[in-house]
């Protein structure tokens, strides 16, 4: 039986910062930073530049996880990039990545699941992995949402940023991830959504802002989430006192408390980045575990537990001895 093992982590970061302060001055906002800190725990966020985009940000962490991990891009034998915010509409932005990383020939994909689009992805390398399909594979999360938002909407610009995460996975007889679950249910859809695409409203795209019922986005995530943490602790049979860092999508510091208190998790066994770089979509998840890596929190050994929620809805949750 082959599982998969979590060799390297990378992350990336657009070069500007925006404090919560200069945000809302620029764009003449009715808030502050007590109220942003206060509701959501988020303090700066990055955004791209126009030179900066999934594909770029993605290279940058995928090259950081590469050297972390020893490896060339050489020995990679599969790509999948979770993306709702692809630099182009097609060809798909892990193809983008393939061509800069220079390794022609080499199967690449991207998953669109929005914010779980990290947990999809790497969900999915997983079961190439176990199925001996692939060895090595490189898995990013890399997204732009600070495009998708109307910058004069206080109830989602303060919410958002742009960012990557990166992690390369290999082969071996133990785990590693022990067990991930995904979910969706598209009854929800109109709760959170971009308005337009190539099969509606396509032409009116760029004048159009992500919408999103902010209050019951907060119950429905904090439901679904405890529910598949409990789901993937019972798949695995592990109880959650055995848990030692639940890395959790990094959306709003109240949604990760509430889960944190439903797994009876103290704080102090949660990894929580949001106030660094508030809600990158499918970038979150794994920015935030390179970041409890490099600081040396996480430790070889430990057990992870991954989580993420998003548009669609969409969420799922991996166990991971890393
Ligand atoms: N500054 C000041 N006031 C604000 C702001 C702001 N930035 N944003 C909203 N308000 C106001 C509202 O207008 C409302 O005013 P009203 O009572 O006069 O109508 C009041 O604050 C309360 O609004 P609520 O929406 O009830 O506030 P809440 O405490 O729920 O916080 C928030 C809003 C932060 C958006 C919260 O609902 C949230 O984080 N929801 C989850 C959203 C999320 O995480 N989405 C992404 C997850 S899925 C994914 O990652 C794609």
């Amino acid at each position: 039986m082959k599982y998969s093992r979590l060799v390297s982590t990378g992350r990336a970061l657009p070069r500007q910062l925006v404090t919560n302060e200069e945000l809302a001055r620029t764009h003449g906002l009715d808030t502050s930073d007590q109220w942003i800190v206060e509701r959501t725990g988020i303090r700066t966020r990055y955004r791209a530049a126009p030179d900066e985009n999934a594909t770029t940000l993605g290279e940058q962490a995928a090259r950081q996880a590469l050297e972390t991990g020893g490896w060339a891009a050489e020995d990679l034998d599969l790509i999948i990039m979770g993306t709702t915010s692809s630099e182009l509409m097609f060809p798909n932005s892990a193809v983008l990545l393939q061509a800069k990383l220079g390794i022609p020939g080499v199967p690449a994909f991207s998953v669109e699941a929005v914010c779980s689009g990290f947990l999809y992805a790497l969900s999915v390398a997983d079961q190439f992995i176990r199925s001996g399909q692939a060895a090595r594979v490189l898995v990013v999360g890399a997204e732009t949402f600070s495009r998708f938002v109307d910058p004069r909407d206080r109830s989602t610009s303060i919410l958002f940023g742009d960012g990557a995460g990166a992690v390369l996975l290999e082969a071996a007889d133990e785990p590693g991830i022990m067990v991930t679950r995904l979910h969706a249910d598209g009854r929800y859809a109109e709760l959170l959504y971009f308005p337009s695409g190539p099969g509606r409203n396509f032409r009116s795209m760029q004048n159009d802002y992500l919408i999103m019922q902010g209050s019951r986005v907060f119950k429905i995530a904090v439901q679904k989430l405890g529910d598949v943490l409990e789901e993937t602790l019972r798949a695995a049979n592990v109880t959650k006192e055995q848990i030692d860092w639940l890395v959790p999508h990094q959306a709003n510091l109240r949604i990760i408390e509430a889960l944190a208190h439903r797994l009876e998790l103290p704080m102090n066994r949660v990894v929580v980045t949001v106030d660094q770089h508030a809600n990158t979509s499918s970038a979150s998840v794994p920015l935030a575990l390179d970041i409890a890596i490099r600081d040396g929190r996480i430790q070889r050994g430990d057990l992870l537990m991954l989580e993420a929620f998003g548009g669609g809805f969409t969420w799922g949750a991996a166990l991971i001895r890393y």
